[in-house]
């Protein structure tokens, strides 16, 4: 539940307006032609929903389809069931194209994970970038009334303040990167860098997963603007730069831990866990949950979940890691060869060490539902979360919240944001060590029963006590301040 004390900071903000790249629905088309909109899952829905709800809020975003179909059907949304508005805002293929696959995920999305030679420099991308967020904001100006609260999500939108401003409007504005945010080394690599910089300085607060995060901004900041002012010494800093104030924290992402405890205990969920058991027999279950991106390391999990099958002759036919793919960004060249290379590996692994009645590793290539991963989550004996780089990773709070036996362990990359919160109970792996890593799978293999519940305790602990509530609550009360 959200504390009252968060209820009080809210209410001092007005109504509450979310902005995002995609809108909080999905939508499919029914045989017979008919649009079926439904609420999306997912921790920012979960969490924000309350809020919008009792403010009589509005979320405003792409619905994540082409212009086929039609704005005022999918409005009338409203009525299915979400408990507050949304306002679709359509993007022509060229835009989605250019905005979202270009500028957002071949430039800001690989800058922001540390690969800039993965980044498709393309100056189209850059105007249809701007041009997108400017038709964010007209979206924006034909809703907002006064005293309503901006609060906008993610790189796609980082220019949407300083279009706002130019648009005339007064509000206050806060912005929450999902993303890392690169260090100055990095950040420098962005032709557009100065632009960018300054527009995000034009929100209100800014808000990221981790002090690194939040530190590195402040050091582009630094490099970048001349006079500008930093006052540290607060939790929530303050830059002060050509008459402008921005605040600036750290504000971890979680999710709602309570209600991924209670699903994974019905009965439905147990059921599968005992079909699950029974197809994977007498086997430790390592598992992977990864949309197919290459921030998520997926590649050198294989490998060294290999090294460790040639290392450690205990773990052969013991473990089995099923490792489940989300298809994602699809239309991206990246994407593609990352899939090619994701299922050679697969396949070379299991050629070289499939015997009768063992398969070394389930590979799924789709999205499960909720009751199937939340089945996964509580059969596996040990996570493996991997990802070279990562803003938070919820993945690896979801495992733990559904691990109600309390015997699992987490192996988590240390440059997953989430490694911030759970270093000292997981087993903290560096993603590019292939024997480290491979160690680390041997060590949660071999580990006593007692020690597993001991670091299982803490950390569902840590994320019981900040989590997805405990989240907006922090966020809004700072922007209420
Ligand atoms: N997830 C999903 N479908 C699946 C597997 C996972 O929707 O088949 C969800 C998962 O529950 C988690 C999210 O996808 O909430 C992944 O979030 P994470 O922060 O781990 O990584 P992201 O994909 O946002 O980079
Ligand atoms: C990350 C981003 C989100 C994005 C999600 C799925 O979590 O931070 O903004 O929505 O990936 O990616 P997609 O491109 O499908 O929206």
């Amino acid at each position: 539940m959200v504390p009252d004390k968060a209820h009080q900071n809210e209410a001092k903000l007005g109504r509450l307006v979310v902005v995002s790249n995609r809108l909080p629905i999905s939508i499919t088309r029914a045989k017979r032609g008919e649009w079926h909109v439904e609420p999306a899952m997912g921790g920012l829905v979960t969490a924000l929903t309350p809020v919008l709800r009792e403010r009589k809020g509005l979320w405003i975003g792409w619905p994540g389809i082409g212009e086929e179909i039609d704005p005022a059907e999918l409005s009338m949304a409203q009525g299915s069931g979400l408990g507050y508005q949304i306002r679709p805002v359509m993007l022509s293929d060229q835009e989605v194209d250019e905005y979202y696959f270009g500028f957002s995920n071949e430039i800001l999305w690989p800058l922001f994970h540390d690969l800039q030679n993965f980044c498709n420099f393309n100056p189209a991308y850059w105007k249809t970038y701007q041009a997108v967020n400017r038709k964010f904001a007209e979206a924006v100006a034909q809703s907002v009334e006064e005293d309503d609260y901006i609060w906008v999500h993610d790189y796609h939108l980082t220019l949407l303040a300083r279009e706002l401003k130019s648009l005339g409007l007064p509000f206050k504005v806060g912005f929450f990167l999902h993303t890392p945010f690169p260090s100055p080394d990095i950040f420098m690599k962005l032709p557009w860098r100065s632009q960018l910089l300054n527009a995000l300085l034009e929100y209100d607060l800014l808000g990221f997963q981790t002090t690194r995060d939040r530190n590195n901004f402040i050091y582009c900041a630094e490099a970048l603007i001349r006079n500008i002012h930093h006052d540290a010494r607060r939790q929530v800093s303050v830059i002060t730069a050509q008459g402008r104030r921005a605040r600036v924290g750290a504000f971890p992402i979680s999710i709602d831990f309570r209600e991924y405890a209670r699903q994974a205990s019905v009965d439905l969920v147990g059921e599968r866990v005992a079909d699950l058991r029974r197809a994977i027999p007498d086997n430790q279950i390592i598992l992977g949950v990864d949309r197919l991106d290459y921030s998520k390391g997926i590649p050198e999990k294989l490998k060294a979940f290999r090294y460790a099958l040639e290392r450690h002759d205990d773990l052969y036919g013991q473990v089995t890691l099923v490792q489940v793919v989300v298809p994602s960004r699809e239309d991206i060249p990246r994407y593609q060869e990352l899939r090619d290379e994701v299922e050679g590996l697969v396949s070379e692994i299991n050629g070289q060490f499939t015997q009768w009645g063992w398969v070394p590793i389930h590979y799924m290539y789709r999205n499960l539902d909720r009751l199937e991963l939340l089945a996964y989550y509580r059969a596996a004996e040990i996570a493996l979360v991997t990802p070279l780089k990562d803003g938070m990773n919820l993945v690896a709070k979801e495992y733990c919240a559904a691990n109600r036996d309390r015997n699992g362990v987490l192996i988590l990359s240390e440059f997953a944001g989430s490694a911030t919160q759970l270093r000292h109970s997981a087993l903290l792996v560096n993603p590019y060590d292939i024997e480290g890593v491979a160690n680390a799978i041997h060590r949660a293999y071999k580990m006593e029963v007692g020690e597993r519940r001991a670091r299982m305790r803490r950390l569902r602990k840590s994320i019981r006590d900040r989590d997805i509530f405990w989240w907006v609550e922090s966020f809004l009360q700072v922007a209420a301040s």
